[in-house]
């Protein structure tokens, strides 16, 4: 299959998005409850329209999470959405992905898939066509194009192999092993002693205190990126739903946030939505968006909601790096981020395009 230059698709979402309007998000809005309403994490701008036009076409809220998160698959946004990026120690890329479906509380997720590039759309086969909620690696491979998606494709990418090439050639630096000390530069690594030395470049915990301590490049907008969509439909039904591939020079085998319900999304129609974005080794510990929900449920906004769920990490991680958006059963909206600005989109019926909302690290 053809594949779209990521550079162009990158240059159509940031031109797309530089013709929108940008707010600054101080307190939560959107509050007309007309549907239906679609959010989205980053200026995924052509992924939320996808969504929209389902959405607006009469389709449920699932149907509309699957074309936006599809689309932003096929433009491979921000490189850290879809085939071709995130490439992990061995140079394979590969896809987490989730749909959850907030009136009947089913979810379907793939973890770790390899050679099936439609992360979105294996999660719902995974929801419709089986009782299990998340299947992963070359198993989910198999399932999806059993199920009928096209498939085993190879994931990588010029950009994707040439990113792997460059970091072996800078010694397998940065990668996200910790307390270990390598044969070789790029290992094979074998547990470090009390007595060893950590090597350099590598994530250490630290002594003095105790915490787990990330060197900076590899947490940030183009990395640890995520999808994570909530649509409320014509008919007031509420569905959300993720798609990533994950952190670069990850561990193969490493999951992160994006098929955890309630860690990347979480959706209950007597409440509400939400979607996350971020560092998910250290979210999927917190469950911030099943605690908005839960916290939107006891009476709270859904600004402080959003706010609350990043401030319960932030406590134990200060040097966290992530977001949030909440969305209420009425339509209201927020979000909260920490050491990155943030930005979510949003369409609904009162606005003649998408719009960017630019919420401020807190
Ligand atoms: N939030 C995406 C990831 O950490 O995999």
């Amino acid at each position: 299959m053809a594949e779209r230059d990521p550079s162009t698709s990158a240059f159509v979402v940031l031109f797309s998005s530089l013709l929108l309007l940008t707010v600054v998000v101080g307190e939560e809005v959107g509050k007309s409850g007309r549907f239906p309403l679609v959010v989205s994490t980053w200026p995924f701008v052509e992924a939320v329209r996808a969504a929209w036009r389902a959405a607006d076409n009469g389709l449920s809220s699932i149907d509309a999470v699957v074309e936006g998160c599809s689309a932003c698959e096929e433009l491979r946004c921000d490189g850290t959405v879809g085939p071709g990026g995130s490439p992990d120690e061995h140079g394979e890329t590969t896809i987490d992905a989730l749909v959850m479906d907030g009136v009947t509380m089913e979810v379907g997720a793939v973890a770790a898939m390899r050679y099936v590039k439609d992360g979105i759309r294996a999660a719902r086969l995974v929801m419709k066509y089986s009782r299990h909620t998340l299947l992963v690696g070359e198993w989910a491979s198999a399932f999806a194009i059993s199920m009928g998606l096209p498939g085993p494709v190879n994931l990588s990418s010029s950009e994707s192999i040439k990113k792997w090439s460059d970091w072996k050639e800078n010694y397998c630096q940065p990668n996200f092993r910790k307390n270990v000390i390598p044969e070789n530069d790029c290992g094979p690594y074998k547990p470090k002693h009390d007595t060893e030395v950590a090597i350099k470049g590598t994530l250490t915990e630290s002594c003095e205190t105790g915490k787990i301590e990330y060197r900076s490049s590899l947490i940030g907008h183009h990395n640890h990126d995520t999808i994570s969509m909530i649509v409320i439909d014509k008919t007031g039904r509420i569905a959300v739903g993720t798609s990533t591939n994950g952190a670069t020079y990850k561990i193969p085998g490493r999951v992160g946030d994006g098929p955890i319900a309630g860690s990347s999304a979480y959706a209950d129609d007597e409440v509400g939505g939400c979607g996350a974005t971020g560092d998910g080794d250290i979210m999927m510990r917190f469950l911030p968006c099943y605690q908005v929900v839960e916290s939107m449920r006891l009476g709270m906004e859904p600004e402080r909601a959003a706010k609350d769920a990043i401030s319960r990490i932030t406590r134990k991680f200060p040097d966290f790096v992530g977001a949030v958006v909440a969305v209420n059963k009425n339509g209201s909206h927020a979000g909260a981020c920490h050491g990155w600005t943030f930005q979510y989109s949003v369409r609904d019926p009162d606005m003649d395009d998408v719009q960017v909302f630019t919420v401020l690290p807190s």
